[in-house]
């Protein structure tokens, strides 16, 4: 790259700028959109929510940047019985409703877009689709490359993945091209053994390359820079542990409550819904090692050591280390909402938790002694997603005799929601004779001196699933490390005869229950 030095009159202010078209193609490059192999993207379960509010959305977003591969083909399957016609007005009326629709460029678009009327539950029906996606190869030249996302409910991944291998649909030819890639949604199992055996089961037929576990969370560009914040980035590592940081607290809080998604959280609560996959990403990404590359198997080696180190819960002073909540009513900007519990499908004694704070220990030498708070809840005061590094206290307060109070401990926050922002907060002299201090903050915004385009999560995933790159994806180790850490504990709050004990009611709109 042709790199031009220019000096802005500040004598220590030099900036490295580079020319135009060099801009434009490494913030093509850096967002992803270099075109993979041609392929059909198969959405099984596309008559959902998911589908009209996220999938399409995100591939016709791609679409308009020309983040698509050229050829491509959209395979929507349902069981709901309905001509390619039907199936595209639906989706050009859910692209209208969130306003992303084009019209010059969604004809086109649309001719890309087929469907197929589906039995999920027979295997004559996925033959029946194995033949008419060769077709789809050979009358648009996608060369057998296929993704499978299961934008369907959890029950069902387990009998598609095993009817799409048993239908020939797993398989891969050997020079890398006809690929098969399988894309599961969260909750991945309910506990450690469902987890595993939903594996097994899916292992029969891909291989571990072919599937990608979803998390949105790391996606996020800002949860995705905590690695290169800390690892691109000499001065923070060497005070990155025990000795100079008292806690960390990592917090995901949302002013939503459950709304129409009752069924689910019902049966999954707080803990398997946020804790079991984002927070505990978050988890990982602040506490792990240096990777000895920046390659997705490497990374993931990092973050199950950190998961294997994860301090096992005593179950007989749980109450000492979780918190768990339920919503009750209040305010959220000023208007009422009602009770979890009076929510539409919410059982009016249902004991799920809505709120959980954890008291975390990591057993390894960087973080002996060092407790991560992760806090997740639904209607709470403010949406935030963030990581705060709280460091010590200085070793000599030398101002104890000036000042008439402590002084404040320096805090690193990694913002992700609603500010995507690095601050670190610390010290400085108030002006004047008497020596009075006052805590500021170092800002940095990642919107900074960046006018270019912003990836949403879907449309990051979406890319790397086209381009093979696992780096965003769960592997089953981690998701099994993460289940063996939680299930005792879910174990302990689902059936204990305190249940109802360890769940502390909060009114919408607040902070949550008491701390610990
Ligand atoms: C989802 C959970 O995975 O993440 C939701 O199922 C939650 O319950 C959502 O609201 C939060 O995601 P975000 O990106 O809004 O923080």
């Amino acid at each position: 790259m042709n790199h031009r030095l220019k000096n802005h009159g500040n004598a220590r202010g030099v900036t490295v700028e580079a020319d135009a078209p060099d801009l434009e193609m490494s913030a093509r490059k850096c967002l992803g959109l270099q075109h993979s192999a041609p392929c059909t993207i198969v959405i099984l379960g596309a008559t959902g929510d998911l589908t009209a509010r996220k999938l399409v959305p995100t591939l016709f977003n791609l679409y308009l940047n020309d983040g698509l591969p050229n050829p491509f083909q959209i395979v929507g399957c349902g069981r709901t019985k309905m001509s390619d016609r039907q199936f595209r007005d639906r989706m050009k009326k859910a692209l209208g409703a969130i306003n992303i629709i084009n019209h010059a460029k969604w004809p086109s678009f649309a001719d890309a877009l087929q469907y197929r009327s589906i039995d999920y539950e027979h295997l004559t029906s996925f033959l029946k689709l194995s033949a008419f996606l060769k077709d789809i190869d050979q009358k648009h030249n996608t060369r057998g490359n296929r993704i499978f996302y299961l934008a369907l409910l959890p029950t069902l991944y387990k009998p598609v993945a095993q009817l799409l291998g048993q239908a020939g649909l797993n398989t891969e030819r050997e020079n890398g091209h006809g690929w098969s890639r399988l894309v599961i949604e969260k909750p991945f199992g309910r506990n450690l053994k469902t987890a595993v055996e939903l594996n097994q089961s899916i292992q029969e037929y891909f291989k571990e390359h072919q599937i990608f576990r979803i998390d949105h969370y790391l996606a996020k560009e800002t949860v995705q820079n905590i690695l290169m914040f800390r690892f691109a980035n000499a001065i923070f590592e060497p005070i990155w542990n025990r000795r100079y940081i008292d806690h960390v607290n990592i917090l995901a809080s949302e002013t939503l409550g459950v709304e129409h998604r009752a069924g689910y959280y019902e049966q999954a609560g707080v803990i398997r819904d946020m804790f079991q996959n984002h927070m505990m990403q978050l988890l990982a990404l602040t506490a792990m090692e240096t990777p000895p590359q920046f390659e997705p198997d490497r990374v993931s080696d990092e973050k199950v050591k950190v998961f294997r180190s994860l301090k096992p819960f005593p179950v007989e002073n749980l109450h000492e280390h979780i918190i768990l909540g339920q919503y009750g009513p209040g305010k959220i900007n000023g208007k009422p909402v009602p009770a979890y519990r009076a929510e539409p499908g919410v059982s009016s004694d249902s004991l799920t938790p809505t709120f959980a704070k954890m008291k975390i220990y990591i057993d390894n030498w960087r973080w002996q002694g060092v407790p991560f708070f992760l806090t997740s809840g639904k209607r709470l005061a403010q949406k935030i997603t963030e990581v705060a590094i709280q460091f010590k206290e200085v070793p000599h307060a030398m101002f104890r005799h000036t000042l008439d109070k402590g002084i404040a401990a320096n805090r690193l926050t990694l913002g992700v929601y609603p500010d995507e922002k690095v601050t670190l907060t610390f010290q400085t002299k108030n002006p004047g004779a008497r020596v009075c201090l006052r805590s500021v903050t170092m800002d940095f915004s990642y919107h900074q001196n960046y006018s270019g385009p912003i990836l949403n999560a879907y449309e990051k995933v979406l890319i790397d699933c086209m381009l093979g790159d696992h780096m965003l994806f769960w592997r089953q180790e981690s998701i099994e490390q993460c289940w063996s850490f939680l299930t005792p504990i879910l174990n302990e709050c689902e059936t204990c005869g305190n249940r109802s004990e360890m769940l502390h009611f909060y009114e919408s709109g607040s902070w949550g229950p008491l701390n610990i």
